[in-house]
């Protein structure tokens, strides 16, 4: 989401991407990955993420999982498990 966000621009940016400054988990291949760091509604907390901006996100998450060709069944959990975020995300 850093170098084109489309209309996601409030949330990107620059950023710090100074090697140990990033609150962001590396993921690297070859998992599985556990993630350890804060819960999504204290990350996301203030943010004031709204509804558009969320419908915004899945369009661009949606067209990623498409330009990928990843499977309709693969998709479909993807998309499950990213909806069940939606209340601890947008405000
Ligand atoms: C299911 C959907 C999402 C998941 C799983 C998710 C996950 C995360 C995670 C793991 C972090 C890093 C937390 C940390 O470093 O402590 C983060 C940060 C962030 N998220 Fe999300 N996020 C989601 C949706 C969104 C949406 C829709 C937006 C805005 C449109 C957003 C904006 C941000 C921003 C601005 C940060 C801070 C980045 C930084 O400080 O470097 N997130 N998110």
């Amino acid at each position: 989401m850093r170098a084109d966000s489309g209309d996601l621009g409030p949330f990107s940016g620059p950023g710090d991407i100074t090697p140990g400054r990033s609150r962001t988990p590396y993921v690297r291949r070859g998992g599985p990955m556990y993630y350890r760091g804060r819960d999504m509604a204290l990350t996301h907390q203030g943010m004031r993420i709204s509804e558009r901006d969320w419908e915004v996100f899945l369009g661009h998450a949606a067209k990623t999982l498409a330009k990928f060709q990843v499977p309709e069944a693969e998709q479909r959990d993807v998309v499950a498990l990213v909806q069940s975020l939606k209340k601890d995300i947008v405000e």
